[in-house]
C-alpha cells in the first residue's frame, strides 16, 4: 500500500490505520476476548501489505492493547507507526509523567513512540496546556517523535497553536452518520496542515451493512446520539435520537450497494478518503479478512456520481445532528471544544 506523509511530519504512514481498541480484550472487555495469536496475525499480515499505521491508547484494555501490539511487532518495530493517546493527567499524575511515559513504552516494547496524542482535552484550559506542556518536554527528550491530538475541535486546537506546540495529527470520529466535522475541524485542519486521522469509519459495524434493523445492532454499539434514550439501555445522553433517519439512510446505502457493485462497508470508507484533509482511516480490525476488505476499501476510487450519492444519502442526519461533535453526549455535556 502506498505510504504518504502525516502532516506537516516526515512520518510515513498508510490510507489505513489498524484500530488497536480490541486488542488485549478479554470476555468482559468492550470488544469481547482478542487472542494474541489473531492480533499476531493481522499485524504480520498488515506489515506485509505496506499498512504500517497503529492505533492503540492507554485506555484500551487498561494498557493490555499497548502490550498486545508490542507483542505482535517484536522484530518489526521499525516497520510500524505507532500512534498512542494519553488521558489527561491531573496535577498529581504530571509529576510521574516520565514514569508514566516509560511505563508505556516498557509496553510497547520500544524505546520511543512514533506519535503521542492526548486521547480527549479537558475544560480546563490551565490544565490542558499543562498537558501540552508534558507533551513537549517528552518529544525533547526523545521519547516521542510527533505531538497530535484526539477529539479536539478548533478552540483547543488553537490553545496549542498559540503556545508554538507543533500538532501534526488530529484523530476524530468521521463517518457518513457523524459529519460534525466538516464544519470547522476539517477546514482548520486542512488550513493548518494537521492530518486528520478518522476513526469509527464503520461506526463500528453499523455501516457494514450487517443489521437491517435497530434492533438487531448490539445494545453496546447503540450508545450515541443517534439512538433513543428511551429504547437504548446504554445510552446515557438523554436525547431522542435520530433512529428513522437512520434507517432510511441504512436502507438506501443498501439500495447503492447493489446498483455500485460495492458492499456497504466498502462504500463508508471509500467515501472517507475522497474527503481532502483526510490523511488515514482508523478502521478497527477483528481478524485478516477484514483488514483485506478495509485495505482494498481505501484504495477503491469511487466514481463522483458515487460520492455524490453518499453525500445525499447522508445529507438529512447531517442537517439534524447540527454541528454536534461529541457522538456520546449532547449540549453543555460534550466533552470536544
Ligand atoms: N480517539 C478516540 O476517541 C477513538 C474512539 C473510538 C475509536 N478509536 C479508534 O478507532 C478505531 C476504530 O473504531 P471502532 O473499532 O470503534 O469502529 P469501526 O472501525 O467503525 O468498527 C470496527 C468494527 O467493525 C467491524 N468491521 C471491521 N471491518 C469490517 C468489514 N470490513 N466488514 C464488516 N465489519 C467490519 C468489526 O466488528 P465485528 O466484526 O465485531 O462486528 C470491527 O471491530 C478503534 O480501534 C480505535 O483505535 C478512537
Amino acid at each position: 500500500m502506498k505510504q504518504h506523509k502525516l502532516g506537516q511530519s516526515e512520518l510515513l504512514v498508510s490510507p489505513l490505520t489498524i484500530g488497536c481498541w480490541s486488542f488485549g480484550g478479554g470476555q468482559d472487555s468492550y470488544w469481547g476476548r482478542q487472542e494474541q495469536v489473531d492480533v499476531n496475525q493481522l499485524v504480520q499480515t498488515a506489515l506485509d501489505q505496506g499498512v504500517n499505521f497503529f492505533d492503540t491508547a492507554f485506555g484500551y484494555n487498561d494498557g493490555r492493547s499497548e502490550a498486545s501490539l508490542g507483542q505482535a511487532l517484536a522484530g518489526r518495530r521499525q516497520e510500524a507507526v505507532i500512534c498512542n493517546k494519553i488521558p489527561i493527567q491531573s496535577y498529581d499524575e504530571l509529576k510521574q509523567y516520565d514514569q508514566t511515559i516509560s511505563d508505556s513504552l516498557k509496553r510497547l516494547q520500544t524505546d520511543y513512540v512514533d506519535l503521542m496524542m492526548i486521547h480527549w482535552p479537558t475544560k480546563d484550559q490551565d490544565l490542558l496546556q499543562a498537558n501540552l506542556e508534558a507533551m513537549q518536554k517528552q518529544k525533547e527528550k526523545g521519547n516521542i517523535r510527533y505531538i497530535g491530538v484526539s477529539n479536539f475541535a478548533t478552540q483547543t486546537l488553537e490553545i496549542a497553536h498559540n503556545m508554538g506546540i507543533e500538532i501534526i495529527a488530529d484523530e476524530f470520529v468521521y463517518n457518513l452518520m457523524s459529519r460534525g466535522i466538516e464544519r470547522d475541524v476539517l477546514p482548520y485542519c486542512c488550513d493548518h496542515n494537521i492530518g486528520v486521522v478518522a476513526y469509527m469509519p464503520l461506526m463500528q459495524g453499523i455501516l457494514a451493512g450487517k443489521y437491517k434493523r435497530i434492533d438487531d445492532i448490539p445494545p453496546i454499539r447503540r450508545r450515541t446520539i443517534h439512538f433513543d434514550q428511551e429504547h437504548n439501555p446504554l445510552v446515557r445522553h438523554g436525547g431522542s435520537g435520530y433512529e428513522t433517519l437512520l434507517v432510511r439512510m441504512l436502507e438506501q446505502m443498501r439500495d447503492l450497494a447493489i446498483e455500485s457493485g460495492y458492499a456497504e462497508d466498502r462504500l463508508a470508507i471509500a467515501w472517507l478518503m475522497t474527503k481532502p484533509g483526510v490523511s488515514s482511516v482508523i478502521a478497527g480490525c477483528r481478524n485478516v479478512k477484514q483488514l483485506q476488505d478495509n485495505a482494498v476499501s481505501v484504495e477503491t476510487s469511487l466514481s463522483s456520481e458515487t460520492v455524490e450519492r453518499l453525500d445525499e444519502i447522508s445529507e438529512p442526519l447531517r442537517q439534524k445532528m447540527g454541528n454536534n461533535l461529541d457522538i456520546w453526549q449532547l449540549g453543555d455535556n460534550s466533552r470536544i471544544w
